[in-house]
């Protein structure tokens, strides 16, 4: 993926945000040099900021996501059982955009429908080894009712709802009839380790360097300035 299409994403996204009247944090805007001279280890250690991914197959109008992680706990805390166990994101979903088959082995995730178009999920038990059940029931609550739907069944969101996903239900989502401002409300997040996709494909973008970042991404930061 180029970074100027990168750099134009960011720039929809941003625009796509505040309309709903939601404004990132004041670090959103930092430009590279300033991140770097800050590094701010509750930023750059936790990874907040921008991640724009295409799960590395280079399709992001059809394969793709727009994430931006607003606050994340410690994985020390999980462990201590107590603490800052929590993480927040603000996504985007665009119409008919996937976002591929996955669980989370750790992370429990609130998906919430902030506005926009309908929000599609494609859900599935996991079997006894963690794989997709194509059999079983899936029972997800919404809003504080279960919901029961067939395996693989479409669970739809319109704005202002949401659902709970506990680690191990699978899951893949689309804007449908618009785009869709996603929140999501979860455990402590590590992107690096847990997500396991269906199919072998990677949860970043490969980024070819044409133009010079806007802002730096998430998985930008190991390389551009040490982690
Ligand atoms: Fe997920």
């Amino acid at each position: 993926m180029k970074r100027s299409r990168i750099n134009e994403i960011i720039r929809e996204g941003d625009a796509f945000i505040r309309s709903f009247g939601y404004v990132m944090p004041p670090f959103a805007y930092w430009s590279p040099d300033e991140l770097k001279a800050k590094k701010p280890a509750g930023i750059v250690d936790a990874r907040l900021g921008w991640d724009i991914t295409d799960y590395g197959e280079e399709e992001f109008d059809e394969l793709g996501l727009f994430l931006f992680t607003v606050r994340n706990g410690r994985a020390e805390d999980l462990s201590r059982g107590k603490g800052m166990l929590y993480a927040e994101k603000i996504m985007i979903s665009r119409k008919d955009q996937l976002s591929p088959m996955h669980r989370h082995v750790v992370k429990a995730e609130d998906i919430i429908n902030r506005g926009g178009g309908k929000l599609v999920l494609e859900l599935f038990m996991p079997d006894t080894d963690g794989g997709i059940d194509r059999k079983a029931e899936v029972t997800v609550p919404t809003d504080g009712v279960v919901r029961k739907l067939p395996a693989g069944g479409l669970l739809k969101l319109d704005p202002g709802e949401s659902v709970t996903l506990l680690p191990g239900v699978w899951h893949a989502f689309w804007g449908e009839g618009g785009d869709v401002l996603i929140g999501e409300v979860s455990t402590v997040n590590d992107d690096l380790t847990d997500n396991i996709f269906e199919k072998p494909i990677g949860r970043f973008s490969n980024i070819e360097e044409d133009a010079a970042p806007l802002h730096l991404l998430v998985s930008d930061y190991d390389r551009w300035i040490g982690g």
